[in-house]
């Protein structure tokens, strides 16, 4: 069976909640797609009015982090049933920005993936090279160190409903988008890693988007490769542009 396209904006730490819903009203019509599963990855004190004003679009809300405790002394966490409460179905984990800033490590990123499965909330767990690992020839094995460290305790029936985002660092935000072959190469290596974790159905049912300077351009070729089931987008997410992404065929 094919898998389902999937193109998440994720939009870090940008739009007050003010400027979200305008934000939520501008793209609502230029994202309608029946094909495509569309996500909105916004800021925590953005969550509740845009799930409001999603309410009836094809739009689903995800968060861009949550903690792995259930609740309690963990000042400035939010927390899983929190998320739920207030209509998120996806939360991004592990995103390079949380890693170099915030001492996320595979660890606790396999924490929350295991906790966000708890609460029916489906991860994107995100993962990619440094620049210096791509030119020393290590990417797979980082990558590969990544996913097996994020996935561990995460059951094949899990695996199969969660997503994986592929985001080479040097790609995020520098407008340097990667090869086709290069985004695709990775994404089937990641995709073969699962095989071996799991088993072929497994690797045949999980989504792994590609993200790093995705644009109305890019998107076309890099969404129809075998390996890339959608994309992961910074920057373009917060444009009309976004609704060309989604709608890329
Ligand atoms: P850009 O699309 O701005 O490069 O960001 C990619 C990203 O980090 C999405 O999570």
């Amino acid at each position: 069976m094919a898998r389902r396209k999937i193109v998440a904006g994720n939009w870090k730490m940008n739009k007050t909640p003010s400027e979200a819903v305008a934000l939520v009203e501008e793209l609502k019509p230029l994202v309608a797609s029946d094909d495509v599963d569309v996500v909105f990855c916004v800021p925590a004190i953005d969550i509740i009015p845009v799930a409001e004003a999603v309410k009836g679009t094809n739009i689903a809300v995800g968060a861009e982090n949550m903690y792995f405790e259930e609740k309690g002394a963990y000042t400035g966490e939010i927390s899983p049933a929190m998320l739920v409460d207030a209509g998120v179905k996806y939360v991004v984990l592990g995103h390079s920005e949380r890693r170099e800033y915030f001492a996320e490590t595979n660890e606790t990123v396999n924490k929350k993936v295991l906790k966000a499965f708890e609460h029916g909330i489906t991860p994107i767990m995100c993962c990619g090279e440094s620049l210096e690992q791509r030119e020393q020839g290590v990417t797979m094995d980082f990558i590969r160190q990544q996913v097996k460290v994020g996935l561990q305790n995460v059951t094949a029936d899990q695996a199969k409903t969660m997503v994986i985002a592929y985001e080479p660092i040097w790609a995020i935000g520098t407008g340097k988008t990667a090869t086709t072959e290069q985004a695709q190469e990775v994404c089937a290596g990641i995709r073969a890693c699962i095989a071996e974790v799991y088993d072929d159905a497994t690797a045949e049912a999980i989504r792994i988007q590609y993200g790093g300077s995705v644009n109305a351009a890019t998107a076309p070729e890099l969404f129809t490769q075998a390996d890339i089931d959608g994309g992961l987008v910074g920057g373009a997410a917060l444009k009309p542009d976004f609704g060309k992404i989604v709608n890329y065929k």
